[in-house]
Formats: structure tokens, C-alpha cells, sequence
């Protein structure tokens, strides 16, 4: 009888040791930290994602901003790979109008006049982009908001959730709004994101992720020497104010096209409106792919071998070489300096409310805005 009881307790103990080895695989070790005080008090913090390969993920519930990502280069040797800041200021001052990592919303990229109709009623929102064009969601877009969030995932591909409620009339825009955004990491040095929103009334909504990429290191002198390639025969030229005309054009022939593998100085300082409109590249490319996850770019850096990869649901890619920065941001890799980073911004069109013609961003009570997007890293 004794030892039964004995080999009943060693196999209870057993079982219990099984099982808490078992959660701890599988529940992620997801670190936290103060990051600072947003302007209203509110304590906001840093998460530190961290795959089994070593990559690196730092995101702060401040605007659901990714602040680092470090991934490899080919000889091993980790590197942070987007422009960010150490703590919650550089990203909370006034110099900072450049989004860095932020989640942009309720509308990212530019709406004409800040002007749109639905359903015969006229919406107007803050004309925040030179006092002409509303610019990724207003004054105070997603990027400035705090969000709510919830570690999850697992040990291998741990994840952020984050969560934010638009209220109705936030920054002019109808309908109170339900966002959802997961950033999990995935077995191949790869960050994805899933986005999720609802309304309660008719609404527009295009939601991306504003992280600058310099593959050699943020805070390296320039992107010009990445070599970049697009899926994408067509893209959509802008007027002086950077809102698409409406026309869809190739880009055979032009500076547009990089349909195959081509440095992003190439033609960057030759003469051409739309590099002139847009003071380097400024445009949104019109994606070949028609559904699925598929691969929308691809960026190789010749001196540390790292490439990336950006796999999107969306139907257009935003692609800006950073002719903004100006050095007076200094952020983890020192001054962000012009044309030092690139942005690959996965969205719907610029300003599609004021054209039928472009995917639409119109969201319904009922329905569920959905699209993911990948930054898949490796070597070369
Ligand atoms: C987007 C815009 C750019 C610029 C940056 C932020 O990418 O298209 O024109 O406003 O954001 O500086």
C-alpha cells in the first residue's frame, strides 16, 4: 500500500513537473519596463519581444511604436535595424514629425483638404500636412495614443497584443472604432502584424506601420546604396500637395521602376516631376498581387549582407526615402539624417475616399477590417 502511494505521489509529481515545463515553453518570456510619461501623465512601457534565433523586437504601448529591431548581418553580428530613440521624449517631442515606428491611423497617408463624403454627409478633419492635406489620421493620429496592451503568443513566436478604442468624432472622423493590432514574431527572423478593426457607423480606415529602415544600422549615413526591389508595374503620381492625380501610370521607362533589383540612388536626383512633387520618392506603388499574403518588396544592403523581405495583404506600398529627415532628430544610431532610412509602408491608397476609382477604405458597421504584413529578415 506504501509504496503505492509512493509511486502514485512520484507519478503526480511527474505529471505536475511535465506540465510546468510544458507552460513554460510555451508561455513567452515578454520583458517590461517604464518608458516614460506621455504628455498626460500616463505611464507608458517598453516590451521586449525576443525570438529563440535572437531576434529582437522593442515596442512601446506610446503609439504602438516599434523602437528597435535587431536582426544579424552575415556575419552573425546583431544590429538595430530601424530608427528609434531610447525613451519616450525623442519620440514625444516637438522636433519628432516623422512617425518613427509608429502605428498609423485612423487614416494613414494624406487625404485631400482633409475633406471626404459618406454617404451624402461631408467630414472634415484636421488639415495637419502644411495646413493643405490631412496627414496619417490628423493631429492627433493612432501614433500619439496610448494604447492597451497584453503579451501573448508563446516562447517561440512571441507577440504584443494592442488595442485601441477611436471614439466617435476622434479628430473628425465618424464612428467609434474597435483597433486590434498583434505584432508576433515568426520562426524566420520575421515580424508580422495583423490589424483588426470595427465601427459602429460608417467610416474610412487604412492603417500601417511607419518604421524607417537602414539595413547597415540605424544611424548609418544614407539608404541610397540599398538595393530595393518592388512587385509593382504601376504606381500612383502625385500633384505638388503629394495627392495622387488619380492616374494609375507603369512605371516602365521612369524612375519608378524597380521591378528588378536597383539602388534607390539610382535616379533619385534626376530630373522628373514626380521626383521633384515628391523631393525624392514619396509615392504609393500599386501591388501586382490581387490577394493573399504576397511579397510586395525586397531590400539588400551590399555591406552587411541583411535583406528584408515585406509580405503584405494590402493593395499598395508606400514607398519614402526619408527626404525629411534632416538630422535633428538624434535618436539610438545618433542623428537621423536626410535620406538615411527608408519607409515601405503597406496601406490602401492615399486620399481613396476622393477616388472611386482606387480600393476602397470604407468600413461598415458589420464588416471587419483585416491585413497583415511581414518584415521577414535574412542574409546574403
Ligand atoms: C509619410 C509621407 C511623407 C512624410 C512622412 C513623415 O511617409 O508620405 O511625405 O510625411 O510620412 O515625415
Amino acid at each position: 500500500m506504501k509504496r503505492l502511494l509512493l509511486v502514485a505521489a512520484a507519478v503526480g509529481s511527474l505529471l505536475a513537473l511535465t506540465a510546468l515545463s510544458q507552460k513554460m515553453q510555451s508561455s513567452p518570456d515578454i520583458q517590461k519596463e517604464p518608458f516614460g510619461k506621455a504628455p498626460d501623465g500616463e505611464q507608458v512601457f517598453l516590451y521586449t519581444l525576443k525570438s529563440p534565433s535572437g531576434m529582437t523586437v522593442k515596442i512601446t504601448n506610446y503609439g504602438g511604436t516599434v523602437t528597435q529591431i535587431l536582426v544579424p548581418d552575415r556575419n552573425k553580428k546583431f544590429g538595430d535595424v530601424v530608427l528609434g530613440f531610447n525613451s519616450l521624449d525623442g519620440y514625444t517631442s516637438k522636433d519628432n514629425t516623422a512617425y518613427f515606428g509608429a502605428l498609423i491611423g485612423r487614416y494613414a497617408n494624406r487625404i485631400a483638404g482633409g475633406r471626404f463624403t459618406l454617404d451624402g454627409k461631408t467630414y472634415q478633419i484636421p488639415k495637419n500636412d502644411h495646413g493643405v492635406n490631412s496627414l496619417h489620421g490628423g493631429d492627433v493620429g493612432f501614433n500619439k495614443r496610448i494604447w492597451q496592451a497584453t503579451p501573448s503568443g508563446t516562447a517561440k513566436n512571441p507577440a504584443l497584443d494592442l488595442h485601441y478604442t477611436s471614439p466617435d468624432g476622434e479628430e473628425g472622423f465618424p464612428g467609434t472604432m474597435q483597433v486590434y493590432v498583434r505584432y508576433s514574431l515568426g520562426n524566420d527572423n520575421d515580424l508580422r502584424i495583423d490589424y483588426r478593426a470595427t465601427t459602429d457607423k460608417i467610416t474610412i480606415v487604412n492603417l500601417t506601420n511607419h518604421s524607417y529602415f537602414n539595413l547597415e544600422g540605424a544611424g548609418s549615413a544614407t539608404v541610397l546604396n540599398h538595393k530595393l526591389t518592388l512587385m509593382a508595374d504601376k504606381f500612383t503620381p502625385i500633384n505638388a500637395n503629394l495627392i495622387p492625380t488619380g492616374a494609375i501610370a507603369g512605371v516602365a521607362g521612369t524612375p519608378f521602376d524597380f521591378r528588378k533589383p536597383t539602388v534607390v540612388g539610382a535616379h533619385i536626383n534626376e530630373k522628373n516631376q514626380q521626383l521633384e512633387y515628391g523631393k525624392g520618392y514619396d509615392h504609393n506603388f500599386v501591388l501586382n498581387a490581387s490577394s493573399g499574403l504576397a511579397l510586395a518588396a525586397k531590400v539588400e544592403e551590399p555591406k552587411s549582407g541583411r535583406v528584408m523581405e515585406v509580405l503584405t495583404t494590402q493593395p499598395g506600398i508606400q514607398f519614402y526615402s526619408g527626404n525629411f529627415l534632416d538630422g535633428k532628430n538624434v535618436g539610438i544610431g545618433g542623428p537621423y539624417r536626410y535620406r538615411s532610412a527608408l519607409c515601405l509602408e503597406t496601406q490602401h491608397f492615399p486620399d481613396s475616399p476622393n477616388h472611386p476609382n482606387f480600393p476602397s477604405t470604407v468600413l461598415k458597421p458589420g464588416q471587419e477590417f483585416r491585413s497583415t504584413t511581414v518584415y521577414r529578415f535574412s542574409t546574403e
